[in-house]
């Protein structure tokens, strides 16, 4: 990838290396950490080093009436302006400089607008523009000019509230192992950054699962891998602590005609305590949790990785797959796991080209 502000803008850190010589680095360094473990070897998925990210997010830098993007320096002490994202998708890349344009133009768009962040899918895109004045309907009405100019969605935040003008989600169709999946993301939960990294992953996941009876997953998000891997088991039953989330999975059953899957707003320390009989949560008076065997545990926590008591606790099922987008916490939560458990696979997905971030799966059975 070619950008000009390699050096200075700190959301790339490996310019100096080429895409090739980045994939040996970063299996070089995992290799590294993971030998304490006895990993010997990994599957390592590529991905395009350029125009790969579908969601992003850029402070809005103000001379006068002119606005840039900025991001931060690579000491973090400052921002850089710049008027391009090589690493983003083409959508977001060629709207990136038109939007901010006739935003420039507008007095009502412009004024106090702080921040602008892009999701795309195969299908939309969605921008959200952050201010910090509260907005109305003037607002509305040029913003809905924008919308209809571009083809995009728009929409406003500021101080809390959310202005939605034509909707708050995009639909992303993905193809996995033959098969078409369709699903609905909620502007604000979390979704994987790398479209393309994404289907390997779970059509890497997909291609491991063996001998399957009933699935608990936690840190499901809007049902990403849940919705195919339902189709290998008898029952699921997946949580996810983030509300937003959780509306987007129900509405995913549907669009998939899926039917298996019980999904819960719950953290993973809840489930975890509700499970073990500690506590008790009207949230799971639906569920009987009898009726379930779960034969495999899908766990894809955030960068902390899991929490002590959780991890305990998935450790009593025969199988456990675990996506982690953090190394550190992965080795962390591996070394308690592996004194159970053998290490079958080991993937890693280059889902953050041209940064050191990495995202890893790991498929465990119980020794
Ligand atoms: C790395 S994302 C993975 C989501 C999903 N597997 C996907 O591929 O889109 C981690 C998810 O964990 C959720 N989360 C964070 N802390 C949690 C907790 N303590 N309990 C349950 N879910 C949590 C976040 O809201 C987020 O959706």
């Amino acid at each position: 990838m070619e950008c000009s502000y390699f050096g200075e803008c700190g959301s790339c850190t490996l310019y100096t290396l080429d895409y090739n010589a980045q994939c040996a680095h970063k299996q070089a360094h995992m290799r590294m950490l993971f030998e304490p473990l006895h990993v010997k070897a990994f599957d390592f998925f590529d991905s395009p080093s350029e125009h790969y990210r579908g969601r992003s997010e850029f402070r809005i830098w103000k001379e006068g009436n002119t606005l840039r993007y900025a991001m931060g320096t690579m000491d973090k002490k400052s921002t850089v302006c710049i008027d391009a994202c090589p690493k983003v998708e083409t959508k977001i890349y060629t709207l990136m400089p038109e939007l901010l344009k006739k935003i420039e133009n507008s007095a009502m768009l412009r004024e106090r607008l702080f921040a602008i962040e892009f999701l795309a899918s195969s299908k939309h895109l969605l921008v959200t523009l952050i201010y910090h004045k509260p907005l109305q309907d003037e607002w509305d009405e040029e913003a809905k000019m924008l919308e209809n100019m571009f083809g995009i969605f728009i929409i406003g935040r500021s101080r809390g509230i959310k202005r939605v003008l034509s909707q708050d989600f995009v639909e992303d169709h993905l193809e996995i192992a033959g098969k078409s999946y369709c699903y609905h993301i909620i502007e604000g939960g979390f979704s994987q950054p790398n479209r393309l990294m994404n289907q390997t992953m779970i059509g890497w996941v997909l291609g491991h699962l063996e001998n399957c009876e009933d699935l608990l997953e936690l840190y499901c998000g809007y049902g990403n891998f849940t919705i195919p891997m339902a189709q290998k088991f008898r029952k699921v039953l997946a949580t996810e602590i983030s509300k937003t989330s959780i509306k987007s999975a129900l509405i995913n059953c549907e669009l998939n005609d899926v039917h298996n899957i019980a999904f819960l707003r719950m953290s993973a320390e809840e489930l975890t305590s509700a499970l073990k009989k500690e506590r008790e949560y009207n949230r799971l008076s639906d569920i009987n949790l009898e009726d379930y065997s779960f034969s495999h545990v899908f766990v894809d926590p955030p960068r902390s990785g899991m929490d002590e008591a959780s991890l305990a606790f998935i450790s009593q099922f025969e199988n456990i797959i675990y996506i982690s987008c953090n190394p550190e916490t992965l080795k962390r939560d591996l070394e308690v796991l592996t004194s159970q458990y053998a290490i079958l696979h080991f993937a890693l997905f280059d889902q953050f080209p041209n940064t050191e971030h990495l995202e890893s799966g790991v498929i465990l059975k119980r020794l």
